[in-house]
């Protein structure tokens, strides 16, 4: 069922609090160095201030427990929203996020004008979903919008709570990431290839699990392929081994057999001495590990066969790199994915996390139709879940 957006209420003279994820990376000094999150949010921002809506903006960052540190502050957030919608942004640094202050704030809102509040996880009700912090979010608004497609899958007082107290609605990056991963999941173009990599099997297994259901296709790479090569009685030398869920793979490959979905491993790897950039590093046959040796790539042989099967499909979901990308000597698998993908005329759907990160790295970012701004979410939606941030928004 679809749900009702910022498109289908009135927005005009209101005060709306949106619920972004600017949940963006900093380095030590305190300078955000990914705002992708940022800008994913400005559709719905900008759509607001043009509709002539009172606009407060709340958001997580990090982890801080409860406690309002300042390490987490949403001051970079704040000013660098100035910067990109080119206007003056309020931000009142509160460490009770809700207080006399803010709701002055926001009473002073005019038509068109932004205010940030302090970071919503500096109120420790807030991951507990607590109905007084919420009511107090809610107190200081007449609509919620939630487009935080990232922490969607939390049900937190900012993200799920509020809606039992305001109209609530979804913005437009919610809406364009349903619409793109629900798409894709529910009514793909065929054939409808997954690639699915990262290390650990238990991690992906309720996606591998739903996946089989709708895919022609199923690629795995990365870290877990060792653990499906071990339930195929392969010796694996040192590589990487999820023990718990050896037999979790191989219930998993008859699976795939039963739901007719061809599931491709790797036919080769490259090996190294060591989990080390310059370690030596040799390409081996998956039926020919040194006892010695790990697995930190997948080989040449293995990146032919995934191209030729990505060349042919229409719908492709790229979920977790296929090895150790972030060491030069172990990119080139991730490399000839994410390329395969940007030269593709399919449907090419990113799933957030490590993949985007190896797109952006590798200069194809752009290339893609879809890149999730959700890790975590778009993993829980992939899996077919509901998500509890857009469950309580008013359906259509
Ligand atoms: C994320 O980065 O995945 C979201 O912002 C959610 O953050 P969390 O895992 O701390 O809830």
């Amino acid at each position: 069922m679809s749900k009702k957006t910022i498109r289908d209420i009135d927005v005009r003279g209101k005060k709306v609090i949106v619920r972004c994820d600017f949940n963006v990376p900093l380095d030590d000094k305190g300078h955000i160095t990914d705002d992708i999150r940022i800008t994913a949010a400005l559709p719905t921002i900008q759509y607001l201030i043009e509709n002539k809506a009172k606009v407060i903006l709340m958001s997580h960052m990090g982890r801080p427990d409860g406690e309002a540190n300042m390490k987490y502050t949403l001051k970079p957030v704040a000013e660098r929203l100035v910067k990109l919608l080119g206007q003056p942004v309020a931000f009142v640094s509160s460490p009770a996020v809700v207080d006399e202050h803010v709701k002055a704030a926001a009473d002073r809102l005019g038509e068109g004008h932004v205010l940030i509040l302090e970071n919503l996880r500096f109120r420790k009700e807030e991951t507990k979903n607590g109905e007084e912090f919420s009511k107090e979010l809610a107190s200081l608004a007449e609509i919620f919008v939630n487009d935080a497609f990232g922490t969607a899958h939390r049900a937190h007082a900012s993200t799920a709570g509020i809606a039992a107290f305001l109209p609530a609605v979804s913005g437009f990056l919610i809406e364009k990431e349903v619409r793109f991963l629900g798409g894709a999941v529910e009514n793909p173009e065929r054939p409808f290839v997954a690639i699915m990599g990262g290390s650990k099997v238990g991690d992906k297994i309720l996606v591998i699990e739903n996946l089989l259901k709708k895919v022609d296709t199923l690629i795995i790479g990365g870290g877990m392929m060792f653990t499906f090569f071990k339930a195929q009685g392969l010796e694996i030398g040192k590589s990487i081994l999820d023990a718990d869920n050896v037999q979790l793979a191989a219930d998993l490959m008859k699976k795939a057999e039963e739901a007719g979905v061809k599931l491709l491993l790797p036919v080769d790897t490259v090996a190294a001495t060591e989990f080390s950039n310059e370690a030596e590093a040799d390409v081996y046959s998956k039926d020919a590990i040194p006892a010695d040796r790990m697995g930190m790539d997948i080989g040449p042989e293995s990146i032919k066969l995934f191209e030729e099967e990505i060349a042919k499909a229409k719908t492709i979901i790229w979920n977790g790199p296929v090895g150790v990308f972030e060491m030069p000597s172990f990119a080139e698998g991730t490399r000839s994915i994410a390329e395969a993908l940007a030269d593709s005329d399919a449907v090419t759907i990113i799933g957030g996390g490590d993949s985007a990160a190896a797109a952006e790295l590798f200069g194809v970012a752009d290339e893609m139709t879809h890149i999730s701004t959700g890790g975590g979410a778009s993993l829980e939606f992939l899996e077919g879940k509901e998500l509890p941030g857009i469950a309580v928004l008013e359906d259509k």
